[in-house]
This record gives C-alpha cells, structure tokens and sequence, in this order.
C-alpha cells in the first residue's frame, strides 16, 4: 500500500529476487540464446556479418523476445516500483540529505554555481534510473546501491574491476602524480586512485552534483586528503593545459554523443603533458575474444532496452583514428579482463563487452 513505510526485509527480499533472476539470465538464458544463434546460423548456411545481419537472423525468436525483455524489466523493478531503489531512498531523504549536507573538509568538494547541464545528458534517464543520476538530491545512493549488481556474476566482486583498472594505469602511467579521473560518479573509479597512490593528487570530475557529493563524503570518512571532486564537463575541464600525468575515465565515453567524445579525447589530450597517457575503460563488443555480429547485436539491443543511446555510436567509431588525429601515440584497444576467467574462449555467461582504450600523448621526453 503506498503511503506505508517499505519494511527492509521486504525490500531485500525483493531485491535479492531480481539479482538471482538476473543471475538466471546471464548464465543460463544468454547461452541459450547464443546456441539459438549458432543453430540458425548453420541451418541457413549465413554469415552475419553486421549486427544488422544478425537481428534479421534472429526474427521471430521467442527466447530472444525473452531475453530482451527480462534484460529491460530486471533493471527496471531494481530502481522503480514499491521495492524499487528510488522508494526505499525516498523514504530515508532526510537522513541522507544530512549526511551529505555534513561538513567535510572544503577543499575535497567543488561545485558549480547555475552550473549548466548539456541537454544530451538531462535527456536520458541513463540506465532507466528515474531522473538520471543527477536530479534528486539522494541520486548518487541509488546508483551507488545499483551499482553493486552492475555486473550480475561478479557481484560483490565488481569492486575488482576497478581496481584491476588502477593497477593498469598505475602501470601504463608509473609515477604518476597529477591524476584526473572523468565521469567519476560517486567517486567508485576515484577511490582505488586517491588509496593506492597516496601522494599523487587526484580531480576527479562529474556533473551531477548528487554523485559528487556523496563521492566527497565517501573520501572524507575514508581521511583522503589528496583528492578533489568538481562538478565539470569532462569535454571541457577547465583545467590548465598539460597539467595531468594520467587521464582516466571508466564507463563514461558510452554515455557521451560521438561530437562530446570528440571534444572529451580532445581535451584529454589538452590537459596532458607530452609523454602523459590516458586510460579508459569502456565498451566496445568488436574487440572481444567472440567479437562478432552477434556480440555486436546484443550489445546495441542491450543499449536500446536500458536507454544507453550512446553505445552503439561509440561501437561505431574510428576510435583509433580519431587518437591518431589528436596526436596520441602507442595507442593499445583492447578487452580487459574484469573478473578471472571472463576472456576464456569457452566463457559462455553474458558479460558487458569491456574494453581497455590507452594512449599516449605524443612529445614524450621521458626515458623508456
Ligand atoms: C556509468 S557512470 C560511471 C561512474 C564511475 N566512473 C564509476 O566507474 O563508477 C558515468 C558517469 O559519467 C558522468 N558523465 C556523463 N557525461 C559526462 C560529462 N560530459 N562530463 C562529466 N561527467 C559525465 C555521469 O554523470 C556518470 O556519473
């Protein structure tokens, strides 16, 4: 009944249901598909080789329909309904508006002031999370509750991801000690960067404010002092020019309009010294170990059903050639393994297509 408080066993309940039916999906009901696939594949002698191709090949298929629309609905009933994320933090606001509202120290937190939203990104509610995650004041703890079933089989271990991901950089960048890390949400990708590197210093950007917030209060309680949250447009930072070692970003570029991906690699490119590299973790299904026009297909129609307009045309994109253009060099794309095992040949759950884009500014001076 609305109106009457959710109890939390109810919500759990609730929420572990759609975690274990998603869990169902991507190890059981996902190779399924696939076999599907194969199987039409070889009755009719095709060869797919656009996901285009692909979707005709798999019209009519009922366990696809299945599939596409467990994939929607799952994500929906995680964030809307009477269990849903949005009405368990409803209903606890106050609470959490004081924790964020709480003094921190000032210089771990900057926002804009009449700071001004591109209309690209107020349009979407990105990963059907009602009102995105920038236009109520708690949005930053329901996609940080979200998140942590981001990737289904990983569960608690998607927090490995970002981790592995620093590890890399750190490599990619040894010594790095200006670090700015774009599209940092609720400071998730941040906070392996500020811990593992303590005497580096840390930007980390974003634009909604609740995200930001919530990512400042984390840093506080965690006692870092050498990172900062902004509220800025990660293609136009604001930050002087080369005055970064390492440039990273983790699932941001599939959120952008190819036209901002532009201007972001661009102003990455801007903000680094020569020699400096850029690491960003993203989508791109091509580069995967079964990278065909099957993957691709899923993985458009998994951007459509969770109102991710942008991941197709970034699959789309001449992601090497625009590097080159803007003067990066030693450039690697390639899949990053974000958990044991996910780039076994024979690895046959669903899983997002992760890839790893570096490069390095050209004009280096260092020694190799
Ligand atoms: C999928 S989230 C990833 C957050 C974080 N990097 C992580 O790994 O948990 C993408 C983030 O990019 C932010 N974002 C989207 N467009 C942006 C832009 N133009 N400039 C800065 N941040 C942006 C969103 O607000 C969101 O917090």
């Amino acid at each position: 009944m609305s109106g009457t408080r959710i109890d939390g066993r109810s919500f759990a309940a609730a929420q572990a249901f759609l975690l274990g039916a998603k869990s169902y999906w991507t190890k059981r009901i996902f190779p399924a598909v696939r076999a599907e696939y194969d199987e039409r594949v070889a009755r009719e002698g095709a060869r797919p080789e656009t996901a285009a191709d692909a979707k005709r090949l798999m019209a009519g298929s009922t366990l696809y329909a299945y599939y596409a629309w467990l994939e929607r609905h799952l994500q929906r009933y995680k964030y809307s309904g009477r269990y849903g994320l949005q009405a368990w933090h409803a209903q606890d606001r106050a609470r959490l508006e004081a924790v964020l509202e709480a003094p921190i120290p000032p210089q771990l937190l900057e926002l804009g002031v009449d700071f001004e939203l591109p209309r690209y990104y107020i349009g979407t509610d990105i990963h059907q999370h009602p009102g995105g995650v920038w236009s109520d004041p708690v949005a930053g703890f329901v996609y940080e509750r979200g998140a942590r079933s981001t990737t289904p089989l990983a569960g608690a271990r998607h927090e490995d991801l970002h981790d592995r991901l620093t590890e890399l950089a750190l490599q990619a960048a040894p010594g790095a000690q200006r670090i700015l890390d774009l599209g940092c949400g609720f400071g998730k990708s941040t906070r392996p960067f500020y811990e593992r590197a303590p005497d580096a210093s840390v930007e980390a950007l974003d634009l909604a404010a609740p995200c930001l917030k919530l990512a400042a209060r984390t840093a506080a309680d965690a006692g870092a002092r050498n990172v900062r949250f902004r509220q800025a447009d990660a293609a136009a930072t604001g930050c002087p020019d080369a005055s970064f070692d390492l440039v990273t970003s983790t699932m941001l570029l599939h959120e952008m309009p190819p036209p901002v991906v532009e201007r972001t690699l661009a102003e990455a490119a801007r903000v680094l010294r020569p020699g400096g590299r850029m690491v960003h973790l993203d989508f791109l299904p091509q580069v995967q170990p079964r990278g065909d026009a099957f993957a691709r297909f899923v993985h458009y129609g998994h951007g459509r059903r969770n109102n991710e307009p942008y991941m197709e045309p970034l699959a789309e994109m001449d992601l090497a050639a625009l590097l080159a253009r803007l003067g990066f060099v030693n450039v690697e794309i390639r899949p990053f393994e974000e958990a044991d095992g996910t780039l076994a040949p024979d690895y046959a759950s669903w899983r997002f297509p992760w890839t790893v884009i570096i490069a390095e500014k050209r004009g280096a001076d260092r020694v190799r």
